[in-house]
């Protein structure tokens, strides 16, 4: 069975635990003996395959069960030991006694003239355990749904506290005596109140660094980081210092750290000071004024302002544009040229940027606002500069407020082509948005169509602008994948009737020859995105009203066909680096939902490590290190990670490693119940976003970022678009 599909099973094993007890408790308390008995034996067994559905999970890691085993399931295992003891030998003397037919009539509260079997069950001794025991399974599903993982002790104590307030209140309603009331509503309150200050007080340096399996959760005092990153958590191996290659959160790391705010302090002494140098700020990491010898300049203007657009088929979106265009004016270049940019912003009151996904620019070129510069206000402006250093399909999208930003429409496509000369024949960016429910490519609503000779050589170039991915099918001709996030695969093999899904921000080249019949590239096997049909003549015009070219020959039903496993097509090559390298830094980012703070207000965040932005600790890296990336997702979502300014190589998915081609992402679908490996050098000094890119996600917490020591930021931090 897959981990979603077990997350799932528990999920339902730990809803029916809680029903059961709970069952079991009303029909005690409504002297209903038989079915009580029948409710409590259930409950028993669901228990018990609860204990088997967590240890069947704990297979995928630890990430997925700890706060189960650690909390959640010893309260079950108490309360329900409690419950067997005190009710289920009543409960089943009781049933025995009773005749089935007097049970439903003899119910009924103050019924003082029933059976002493039935006045047995309703003994505060049998009622409150039942209950006890449902409140604790409830605890217990209330915990992996608020709180998730890592459980600590704060979130120990306010479920403790919460299952022993819901037995007093229980007792007390069943019985005028209950022994040592007062003492047990204070001990109940004072965990309570403990746990509520530890969930909001940050541990201070000597906690977080104590205990067996502090990694020591960095909160590296890099300004730009924000003073809010010293909340540190136990057992993950989100680190700060130069650390062995250990597994997650198994031994304390000596010289891991949670280090006071000081730009000066560098994270192991001298050595780091020798390495790094002094500080220096991000807005100083910026691109060259003039290209490399033999390269030109490619400058750009572009505008954004609020505009209504009208798409292909004449319906009209209000969307905010660059230069009053939906997709942006597209930006090419040959690689080795100088892209210069210069951004304003007419009337977006909010603010924009440009980030350029999936393009390792300098850092101060980076587009973040808080981060590396502020946001561009409504008549200012910002001149990015960068060498155009790798060919291939990239994007830029504003980064302020850019879950709204980019859905309403703030991004346009950026395409390097080779130095040695780009491919002739036919070459489509094909950027994909959703207006309103209607999948737009480009700016047409309606297919686009276009004649083109056979035998031409063919290049579409997928970029999914949305925050969910998106299934694409490619039928009349079989075709290659060349290239994923711009980088080429190697020795990718012929295609055909195949799904390619397509995570949120994220690219895919396919290459084919134009065939002697229609092609048509469908887009989640509902909207035809493009039409191409074999010229009858010579010229291949867009003939641009979406009426010609329908292809019956192509087309058809595509969505039974096969998705492609990325990590097993192609073939392998060396890579600088792989799973067995000796890695620098571990990071594990485990991703779900919980309760957090996010920019000061209590949410029902998206998170990581528990933890929502800009509460998540910094993950610090110094100049060459070689970094391991550990994504883990244990919620229902799927989450598109994206690490800026690096390209990762992938190194396992649910700890297979790839067998085809070497996979280099900047975006990397994390499905719900998957665990992705991914390492990167860092070689590209500065302050980075590392993010879900469902923006909305990333906008309820689920950024943070990746600093390099020594980068400091003069700005505020808090926030990153
Ligand atoms: Cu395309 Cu920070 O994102
Ligand atoms: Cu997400």
């Amino acid at each position: 069975m897959t981990t979603d599909r077990l997350m799932a099973l528990d999920l339902v094993v730990s809803v029916l635990t809680v029903a059961a007890w709970v069952g079991a408790g009303v029909a005690a308390a409504a002297r209903r003996p038989r079915t009580a008995a029948a409710l409590y034996a259930v409950a028993m067994v669901a228990s018990l395959a609860r204990i088997g559905s967590v240890v069947a999970l704990s297979w995928a890691g630890w990430w997925f069960v700890q706060e189960k085993i650690l909390v959640a399931l010893p309260l079950l295992v108490a309360a329900g030991g409690v419950a067997a003891v005190l009710a289920g030998p009543r409960l089943f003397c009781a049933a025995r006694r009773v005749n089935p037919s007097r049970e439903a009539d003899a119910a009924g509260p103050g019924d003082s003239a029933a059976p002493p079997a039935q006045d047995a069950v309703r003994a505060p001794a049998v009622v409150v355990s039942l209950l006890g025991a449902g409140y604790a399974a409830a605890a217990g599903v209330v915990q992996t749904f608020l709180i998730g993982y890592p459980a600590d002790a704060s979130s120990a104590l306010l479920l403790l506290a919460f299952v022993a307030g819901a037995v007093l209140v229980t007792w007390r309603a069943m019985s005028a005596h209950v022994p040592r009331l007062r003492a047990a509503t204070a001990a109940t309150a004072v965990a309570a109140v403990l746990g509520a200050v530890l969930a909001f007080v940050p541990p201070t340096e000597g906690t977080t660094t104590q205990g067996t399996s502090a990694e020591g959760t960095n909160a590296e005092g890099i300004s730009a980081a924000g003073a809010a990153q010293a909340h540190a958590m136990g057992d993950t191996d989100v680190r700060a210092a130069p650390g062995t290659d250990t597994a997650a959160g198994t031994h304390a790391d000596a010289h891991s750290g949670v280090h006071p705010a000081s730009q000066t302090h560098s994270v192991s002494g001298e050595s780091a000071s020798a390495v790094a140098g002094p500080d220096r700020p991000v807005t100083a990491l910026r691109g060259p004024a003039a290209p490399p010898p033999g390269g030109s300049v490619r400058r750009f203007e572009l505008t954004a302002r609020t505009a209504t657009i009208t798409l292909s088929s004449g319906r009209k979106v209000s969307a905010w544009a660059f230069n009053g265009q939906v997709p942006g004016p597209p930006i090419t270049a040959v690689q080795g040229d100088l892209i210069e940019v210069r951004l304003r912003n007419a009337d977006i009151t909010s603010g924009v940027t440009l980030h350029w996904h999936g393009y390792d620019v300098p850092s101060g070129e980076d587009g973040v606002p808080g981060l590396t510069q502020e946001a561009v206000p409504p008549g200012g402006e910002f001149v990015y500069r960068f060498v155009a250093a790798q060919a291939g399909t990239y994007w830029y999208h504003t980064h302020e407020v850019s879950d709204l930003g980019v859905r309403m429409g703030l991004y346009g496509t950026l395409v390097v082509t080779p130095k040695e000369g780009a491919a002739a024949g036919t070459d489509l960016t094909l950027p994909v948005h959703t207006f309103g429910g209607t999948t737009v490519t480009g700016d047409r609503d309606q297919p686009l169509a276009r004649q083109i000779a056979p035998g031409t050589p063919v290049r579409l170039r997928l970029i999914n602008t949305d925050n969910t991915p998106h299934r694409f099918t490619l039928s009349g001709t079989p075709y290659r994948l060349v290239a994923v996030d711009g980088t080429d695969l190697n020795g990718p093999g012929t295609l055909g009737r195949t799904g390619l899904r397509l995570a949120a921000g994220g690219r895919y080249d396919l290459a084919f020859t134009m065939p002697p019949g229609p092609a048509v590239l469908r887009i989640d096997d509902r909207t035809d995105s493009v039409r191409l049909t074999p010229a009858s003549g010579s010229s291949g015009a867009d003939t641009g009203d979406g009426s010609a070219g329908a292809a019956p020959a192509a087309g058809g039903q595509t969505a039974d066909w096969p998705d492609l496993d990325l990590t097993r097509y192609g073939a392998p090559a060396p890579t600088p680096y792989s799973a067995q390298s000796r890695f620098d830094r571990n990071f594990t980012l485990v991703l779900d939902r919980g309760l957090a703070l996010t920019n000061g207000r209590p949410m029902y965040a998206h998170t990581v490590n528990g933890l929502a932005f800009p509460n998540v600790p910094t993950e610090v890296v110094r100049e060459g290190d070689l970094v391991r990336l550990t994504v883990v997702n244990r919620g229902r979502d799927i989450h598109p990670w994206h690490l800026h300014g690096h390209r990762v190589l992938v190194l396992s998915r649910d700890g297979r490693s790839p067998t085809g081609s070497p996979l280099w992402l900047d975006t990397f679908d994390v499905r719900p119940g998957e665990v992705w490996e991914v390492a990167f050098r860092a070689t590209n000094p500065g302050l980075w976003m590392n993010h879900c890119h469902n923006l909305s996600h990333a906008d309820q917490g689920m950024m943070l970022h990746l600093a390099y020591e020594g980068v400091t930021s003069p700005f505020h931090g808090a926030h990153s678009g």
